[in-house]
């Protein structure tokens, strides 16, 4: 998990030009819905759904409690059929203590009383798969809750048969940890347990303690969970944390290098203990038990670096889906900045995975938005994640053009990194408010009080008015998500970049040997006249036609020899074979 920077700061400041809006996006139509995407071969379903991340928290609370639970994702699975999306990822709905909101999982067999039952979860599983939705879960592999009974029983004694399940080290003299490692969330990697008078290490906060890879009976542990939620009709997991698996078992001192990180702390290079390359070993049996199932694995890969996120892929036999945060860390709205950013993993030959937001960094809305064209951003956004060739993966609310909503006071704060980096870090309550249902109290969320608040953009920003408005975010994504199951160039395309090294416009085709889709994504606020945009690609028509567009209408001609396009226009064309 890394945080993103926050704001974007805008430069342009501009007004657009009339909205010419004049026929708007329409969602899909109903045939479109009731067919799973086709694809060559149907085991490679992911490569062609939307996978869509819940925070099940805030998603819909169907008992009042003020948080979100699965019968509440069950009630709307009726809206994500409609929106289109083929996969849903919850993240951890485990029974927890909530230190991590669930990322600190005490049972992995069970779900949460707060978020329902087993019986809740076959009954959406059950209910999703009518409406080709499948379901994902959130698999944490590098560490349990302090209160699992394994770390519960590994404390007990050093001869406990489960000592050996987490990491357990003797101090230095003198009262010091073992090495100088830091944890990821502010505090040192190590914690005292009195009970021994041993420390344990833990990467993410001390009630988190690392599992111990090096120990065949834990790898055995975490596959067998893995089948256990397979037998129940679960399609894959996204894998938490991955690179944090494995550590150096002589446990050298990291080395300290320049800077200090959001804590204060003097940042490391934390090669001792993170992307060790054992890390590969144990995602190729996590992936040979998925085999057994036909299930896929999401990676929570972050890296800046492509070769890195290539060895994720293995040789075919690791993660199917490492996620691409270097493609959501572009953090402004530049169409070289992408280029290079798809150039990148296209290059590399593996099936790209593109994610904008997720429940760890700030809302797209905000990183991205200048403040005044927002609401066409989010659609720019929209149409490049949706129609590169690869899987993409999107977060709940991006569709509705939901903000961050950070607290503004440090006791407000939930998100324990919040209140120990308060006022540099602010946690991650911002982008974990409750989804926008209705313009109502607490948008339609709860009729409790919510967990979070909901911001008051909610009472214009919610699934029920914009479904209404046909120029809204909502259906544009609709929209979009319906393209690209039914469009063959969208669905098998390959991709061939154009217009070279433009700055405003990032121009791309779709194209197989049928069939072929012009996007043309004017991410700068001037009024580019672009000629001939498919020069050297051999395709010859001179008219193509709108499939979708942000400021045109639907099916219109366009003549691809002379496009001008408007600042912030987004415009996807289908060009004649
Ligand atoms: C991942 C999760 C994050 C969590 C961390 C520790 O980065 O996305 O939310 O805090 O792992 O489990
Ligand atoms: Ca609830």
């Amino acid at each position: 998990m890394t945080r993103n920077v926050r704001a974007y700061a805008a430069a342009a400041v501009l007004t657009l030009l009339g909205s010419a809006d004049a026929r708007p996006a329409q969602a899909a139509p109903q045939e479109v819905l009731d067919q799973p995407s086709a694809t060559a071969d149907p085991h490679e379903w992911w490569k062609h759904e939307v996978i869509y991340e819940i925070y099940p928290r805030s998603f819909a609370d169907s008992n009042d409690d003020g948080i979100g639970d699965l019968n509440g994702i069950a009630s709307k699975l009726d809206y994500l059929r409609e929106l289109g999306v083929g996969a849903i990822w919850i993240t951890p709905c485990f029974p927890s203590p909530q230190v991590d909101f669930g990322y600190d999982v005490s049972d992995y067999e069970q779900i949460d009383p707060m978020y329902g039952t087993l019986e809740d979860f076959d009954r959406l599983v059950a209910e999703a798969k009518k409406r080709n939705i499948r379901v994902i879960l959130d698999l944490v592999v590098n560490h349990t809750s302090d209160q699992h009974r394994w770390f519960q029983e590994s404390k007990s004694s050093k001869s406990s048969p489960k000592r050996n399940w987490y990491i357990w080290r003797d101090g230095k003299p003198g009262g010091q940890p073992p090495n100088n490692w830091l944890a990821l969330f502010g505090s040192p990697a190590w914690k005292l347990d009195p009970t021994t008078g041993q420390y344990y290490y833990h990467f993410f906060y001390p009630e988190q303690p690392d599992l111990n890879w090096r120990n065949p009976e834990v790898e055995k542990a975490i596959l067998d969970v893995s089948r256990y939620w397979y037998k129940k009709g679960v399609a894959g997991f996204r894998l938490d944390a991955v690179d944090t698996l494995y550590e150096d078992p002589k446990l050298p001192d990291n080395a300290v290098i320049k800077g200090t990180d959001k804590f204060g702390r003097p940042k490391q290079d934390e090669v001792h203990n993170r992307r060790l390359p054992e890390v590969h070993d144990a995602l190729k049996k996590l992936r040979k038990a998925a085999d057994e199932y036909g299930a896929v694995l999401v990676g929570e890969t972050w890296t800046n670096d492509i070769a890195e996120l290539k060895r994720y892929y293995g040789n075919g036999d690791e993660v199917q889906l490492p996620m691409n945060f270097m493609f959501g860390m572009v953090n402004k709205l530049s169409a070289p900045e992408f280029r290079k950013q798809i150039k990148l993993v296209e290059d590399a030959g593996v099936w790209p995975v593109y994610v904008i937001s997720n429940h760890d960094i700030v809302r797209s809305w905000n990183r991205y938005g200048d403040g005044l064209n927002n609401d066409a951003i989010a659609k720019s956004l929209a149409a490049l994640y949706l129609t590169l060739r690869g899987t993409a993966v999107m977060y709940y609310g991006e569709e509705l053009g939901m903000e961050n909503n950070d607290p503004t006071r440090r006791e407000d704060v939930k998100d324990p990194i919040g209140q120990l980096g308060w006022p540099e870090e602010k946690g991650r309550d911002g982008e974990r408010t409750p989804m926008q249902w209705y313009p109502r109290t607490h948008a339609g969320f709860t009729g409790g009080t919510p967990w979070l608040p909901v911001p008051a953009s909610a009472m214009t920003r919610n699934v029920a008015l914009e479904s209404y408005d046909p120029a809204s975010i909502l259906n544009f994504y609709k929209r979009l998500l319906a393209l690209r199951r039914s469009h063959p160039a969208l669905r098998e395309g390959d991709y061939v970049p154009l217009l070279g090294d433009d700055p405003n416009v990032l121009a791309y085709l779709r194209r197989t040997n049928d069939a072929a889709v012009l996007v043309l994504l004017n991410m700068s606020t001037s009024i580019p006249n672009l000629r001939d945009v498919l020069a050297g690609t051999g395709l010859q028509a001179k008219l193509g036609r709108v499939l979708a567009a942000t400021m045109r209408s639907e099916n219109a001609t366009v003549p691809v020899d002379a496009i001008t396009l408007r600042p912030l226009e987004v415009l996807i064309v289908e060009i004649p074979r």
